[in-house]
């Protein structure tokens, strides 16, 4: 008797995976999909889940010829080689992704589903992690946009932005890398605004995975920008929990079943996956400390000229000043 109950529910939870499953398919099933990154790491991983749900091809855009042609090698005895492409391009480039995106409709009859993956930490080499990471990312946005809009004449799809899940206690060496995946979710939550989607009828998601065990992660020592701060991060990594790609790639398919447009996504720790709510700004909590006294010198009226409208009391120090 007393485990009835639990058998119960196993077989329940068996029909919601079932059904989970038959969603997901629905979604993926018979579509085009590109992933910039894909030949490697979190990238491969998507790669391998997106086709086991009967994806109907894979465009792999990455910078690395070697693991690409491996993935396309490793694909192709396990779907057969009409699944799979790979582009030689680099993300921060934007022409070469254009032109890989344009090179793609010949081979895809429609691009239907984008996850805009690429990104390395370096935090030596900063610059080029803000192009990849933020400018890189920001062009295969604007593109995928170009390539499956309504507005544009295409169908529409589902395009997912890949930010990071972080602990500020355990990652204050990657300010940079911080900076630049934080970029991602608020890129997805404007992208995927109403305003936008009613008129592209694309849905943007933003995945943000917790610590998980890739090339980036374990190269990750070697990039900080000083020994002392390479040696705090070990340290730091040696207490943290790791996920596998595994996770975080099944994690996706659920969140892409789920997740409304301009939604933000966090899988760590090999969870479930589970939506963040960012506060609206005016329900955020101010501290105004002692040597900032707000003044409304005019009350908001609606409709009042920009140039007319002023909060605060010029005479007044600002916050900012204040603080010299
Ligand atoms: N590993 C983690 O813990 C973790 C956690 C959260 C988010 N992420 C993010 O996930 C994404 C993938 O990371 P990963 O851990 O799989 O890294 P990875 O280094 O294992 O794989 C990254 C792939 O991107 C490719 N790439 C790098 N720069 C490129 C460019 N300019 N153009 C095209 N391809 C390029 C690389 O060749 C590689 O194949 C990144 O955006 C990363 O920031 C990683």
């Amino acid at each position: 008797m007393a485990d009835f109950p639990d058998r119960k529910s196993r077989r329940a939870s068996a029909e919601e995976k079932a059904k989970e499953l038959e969603i997901i398919k629905g979604i993926v099933c018979g579509k085009n999909v590109v992933i910039t990154g894909g030949a490697s790491g979190l990238g491969y991983s998507f790669v391998n889940h997106f086709l086991e749900h009967g994806a109907k091809k894979i465009a792999i855009i990455d910078v690395d010829t070697t693991a690409g042609e491996q993935a396309v090698k490793a694909v192709t005895k396990t779907y057969g080689a009409e699944k799979i492409i790979f582009i030689n391009a680099d993300t921060s480039n934007y022409s070469q992704i254009h032109d890989a995106f344009t090179q793609l409709t010949t081979s895809m009859d429609s691009i239907d589903i984008v996850v805009n993956n690429a990104g390395i930490l370096d935090e030596r080499r900063w610059e080029r992690e803000i192009a990849i990471n933020i400018s890189g990312m920001l062009f295969v946005a604007n593109i995928a946009l170009q390539f499956m809009g309504k507005d544009q004449g295409y169908n529409g799809g589902i395009l997912v932005n890949i930010g990071q899940h972080f602990d500020f206690k355990t990652t204050a060496q990657l300010p940079v890398y911080t900076a630049t995946k934080s970029a991602m979710i608020e890129l997805s939550k404007s992208l995927g605004a109403p305003y936008h989607y009613e008129r592209t009828g694309v849905r943007v998601l933003a995945l943000c995975p917790g610590l998980t065990e890739t090339a980036l992660t374990i190269n990750s020592p070697n990039r900080l920008s000083s020994r002392i701060m390479k040696a705090d991060f070990v340290k730091n990594l040696e207490n943290l929990s790791i996920q596998t790609p595994y996770i975080v790639a099944k994690g996706l398919m659920t969140i892409l079943k789920c997740g409304e447009s301009g939604s933000i996504w966090v899988i760590d720790n090999g969870n479930t996956p589970y939506e963040v709510v960012i506060p609206h700004y005016r329900s955020l909590k101010r501290s105004y400390k002692n040597n900032f006294i707000p003044t409304l010198s005019h009350p908001a009226i609606k409709g009042r000229p920009m140039k007319e409208l002023r909060i605060y009391d010029n005479n007044i120090r600002s916050g900012l000043t204040s603080c010299a």
